[in-house]
């Protein structure tokens, strides 16, 4: 894993942005999975600054999300597909056909899983994962426990999960208590995968995800088997961090580093 600390979130937001806009410069059909939450919104923002001014297309290119709550239609306030639409889709000229979050009104979830893996593969798979890292330690909503060679499958939220999303329904118990996610696996397939946390409140997972041991208790863990991820942390997000110093020391030698 590298692991880039950055001085401000917008820096982080904007180098990793960076991070994902070379890969659809050298590819322009290239496949991008993308993540919900409060963590990529700056670099959604960014990705959409490029595309008006600096000419980033998205044209060709074909998305996956990473997740949906089970329960909850496309036009439901809180669906992370009406979340993708307004935080990114509608900001960049991606055709929204290409576009693909799963389904929150599946009837079949079996086979609606099982289709959303075929369908990735069709594509040629994911090129770059976007990321961020739920306060346990999942990334999707591969909870504590979840297989890390899960495919994508339904799970059920954590109540420490359903509590941090309590901030965007009413009240908790109008939080879906279900969501079908991409499995561990399926994000370990990505070619690259780029995390982004922030704040304080993501310090001990982050730490657990780059320095703990690999384990199914935090699922983010499983980027230490990933041969290309990339993990841009503001300085609260990498506070616990025992060796922020040598991934600080990293990055500024990193310009001289063998080839
Ligand atoms: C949800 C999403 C995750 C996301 C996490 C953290 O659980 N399923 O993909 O990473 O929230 O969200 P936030 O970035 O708002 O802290």
């Amino acid at each position: 894993m590298e692991v880039i600390i950055c001085g401000s979130y917008d820096e982080l937001s904007k180098l990793a942005a960076q991070a994902v806009a070379e890969v659809v410069r050298n590819k322009p059909n290239a496949v991008i999975g993308l993540a919900t939450g409060s963590s990529p919104l700056g670099l959604y923002k960014e990705l959409a600054r490029m595309n008006k001014e600096d000419g980033l297309d998205f044209s060709q290119v074909t998305s996956f999300n990473l997740d949906e709550y089970v329960g909850i239609g496309p036009e439901h306030e809180q669906s992370y597909r009406r979340f993708m639409n307004e935080n990114l889709f509608e900001g960049i000229n991606i055709d929204i056909a290409k576009t693909n979050v799963p389904d929150g009104l599946a009837d079949d979830y079996e086979g609606f899983c099982k289709a959303y893996e075929d369908k990735i593969a069709a594509a040629g798979g994911i090129d770059v994962q976007v990321l961020g890292i739920g306060s346990d330690g999942h990334i999707g909503f591969n909870e504590p426990g979840d297989s890390l060679a899960s495919r994508t499958h339904t799970v059920t939220l954590t109540e420490g999960t359903i509590d941090d999303n309590t901030r965007f329904f009413q009240k908790k118990e109008d939080v879906p208590i279900y969501a079908c996610t991409m499995g561990v696996g399926t994000v370990l397939d990505a070619r690259k995968c780029v995390l982004v946390a922030t704040g304080k409140g993501k310090a001990k997972p982050v730490a657990a995800m780059i320095e703990g041991p690999i384990t199914s208790m935090c699922t983010a863990s499983a980027l230490q088997m990933h041969n290309d991820t990339q993990v841009f942390l503001d300085e609260e997000a990498a506070g616990a961090l025992k060796f922020a110093d040598y991934y600080r020391w990293i990055q500024e030698n990193k310009p001289n580093a063998p080839k």
